[in-house]
């Protein structure tokens, strides 16, 4: 690859002059893991060495970060799932010079070998151990906190909203963050529009590159494949319905279809659902879907999406599964309520829920995200597009802030900079041994043109 990957091609950096200098606050804890178990260290090392030869785009910028140093004496506090596909992220943090204190994004996914492999390197403290509970969870983002980190990684932004609700001493330290989901990514917008969003954060969901190969590809494919292995069903002659029609769900719709299912879209956005019926879909609202769906998949980042009115409408035996990021999508507690008997574990990561009329509902993964708990989330190359985005993008907020934003622009939440999606899509396209076109002068010339037509 030539040239330095920093500072990116074309891209202003502002250093942050002496006088704006912030003074750290103490780092005090965090300077041990909790894991489950430290012997576990050597079973994750096959997990991570199979990841990282998927991901060859990390394995370029790890290079790149050896040598440029962009986080160099640089704490970086990331909330993320703790997957092999994580590890490779990380190592790519520390080998660029930064200390990383990582915590579990979902106890579900927690892969306590990985865990254990990431705690036993230089650099690296990590608190997560598989299934903990909500009290444990929130005590983890406060030990990775207790780092006083320069930079954040989040996903789904409980790490920054815990910051800023509960550590607010610590804001003055950060130079700014990122943001892996589109969940995370609206509840940062509404910390912003509420002037309650003290430091920049790039939404990375956002970037173009992420959302084709992340959203649409990566979890169009692991949710079926999640469900499939939760259920072993078989989907060809299925109705499957799917809420929601965005990236995420446009990505299961087609992967559904591609497997023999009839599915049906259901949407709120006029648009969205248009292309859906465009694309060949049937478009129905969820109370005329219901009744006909044999298996229902939730991608829409919203809640009670499937209410209490349509449990009721489900029919025998259909199938419940949830691929937002939120465990909301599907109305659980109304599931219980009306169930008259609940049969747990009916297989690994699917419960039964009888109702008084004898219907039974399997509900997958308790309504959590699917592909992630019953499955192995996004396939390791696809991570390594999104991550990619990330690192890059942490990197450049290290650099300084953005010297063309906005004066309030440290109360934004920043796209991507188009070179960073540019400089991603290269190296995958790289990666993969394929090659583009590049425009010539004249084609340059004639596009950046207005006065020459036909
Ligand atoms: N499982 C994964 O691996 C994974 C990966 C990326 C994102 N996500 C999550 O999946 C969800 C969707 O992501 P996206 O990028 O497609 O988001 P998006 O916001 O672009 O799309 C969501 C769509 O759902 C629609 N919607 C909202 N409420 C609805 C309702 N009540 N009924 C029907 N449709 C409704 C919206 O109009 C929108 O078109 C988010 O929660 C995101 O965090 C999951």
């Amino acid at each position: 690859m030539a040239g330095p990957l920093l500072p990116l091609e074309g891209q202003q950096i502002a250093q942050r002059g002496p006088t704006e200098a912030v003074e750290s606050p103490p780092r005090t804890g965090a300077t041990s893991s909790d894991i489950a178990d430290p012997g576990l260290a050597l079973t994750g090392q096959p997990g991570i060495a199979w990841a990282e030869r998927a991901m060859p785009v990390l394995g370029m910028l790890r290079a790149v970060f050896a040598r440029e140093q962009p986080f160099a004496g640089l704490t970086i506090a990331c909330c993320l799932h703790v997957t092999a596909e994580t590890a490779v992220l990380i190592r790519t943090l520390t080998a660029g010079g930064a200390r990383v204190h990582l915590a579990a994004s979902n106890p579900l996914s927690t892969q306590d070998d990985i865990a254990a492999a990431l705690a036993a390197e230089d650099a690296v403290t990590v608190q997560a151990r598989a299934g903990v509970d909500r009290g444990t969870y929130y005590e983890h983002i406060h030990r990775i906190l207790d780092s006083a980190p320069d930079l954040v990684m989040d996903d789904g932004c409980d790490l920054v909203n815990t910051l800023h609700e509960e550590r607010p001493e610590l804001i003055g330290n950060v130079r700014g963050g990122s943001e892996a989901t589109s969940s995370g990514a609206a509840r940062l917008r509404r910390m912003a529009a509420a002037g309650s969003l003290h430091f920049p954060v790039v939404a990375a969901d956002l970037s173009a590159v992420g959302r084709m190969v992340d959203h649409k590809y990566g979890t169009g494919q692991s949710v079926l494949d999640g469900i499939l292995r939760a259920t072993n069903t078989l989907v060809a002659g299925k109705t499957v319905v799917v809420a929601g029609f965005g990236p995420c769900g446009s990505g299961v719709a087609e992967r559904a279809r591609g497997l023999g299912a009839q599915v049906i879209v259901t949407e709120v956005d006029p648009v969205r659902a248009l292309g859906a019926l465009m694309q060949g879909f049937r478009v129905l609202p969820m109370s005329a879907a219901a009744p006909l769906g044999e298996l229902v998949i939730t991608a829409t980042g919203s809640r009670e999406v499937v209410g209490a009115a349509d449990l009721a409408l489900l029919p025998d035996g259909a199938m419940l599964a949830n691929a937002g990021h939120f465990d909301v999508e599907i109305d659980v507690i109304a599931l219980a309520e009306v169930a008259v008997e609940v049969n747990r574990g009916v297989r690994p990561y699917a419960d039964e829920y009888v109702l008084a009329d004898g219907r039974r509902l399997i509900l997958l993964a308790e309504g959590r995200v699917v592909n992630l708990v019953a499955g192995e989330g996004n396939p390791a190359a696809v991570m390594d597009t999104s991550f990619a985005v990330q690192a890059l993008s942490l990197a450049w907020l290290a650099a300084g802030q953005p010297a063309d934003a906005a004066p309030n622009a440290l109360d934004r939440v920043l796209d991507v900079p188009e070179d960073i999606d540019a400089r991603v899509a290269s190296l995958t396209l790289a990666s993969l041994g394929t090659r583009i076109d590049t425009l010539t002068e004249e084609q340059r010339r004639y596009l950046e043109s207005w006065r020459q037509g036909s």
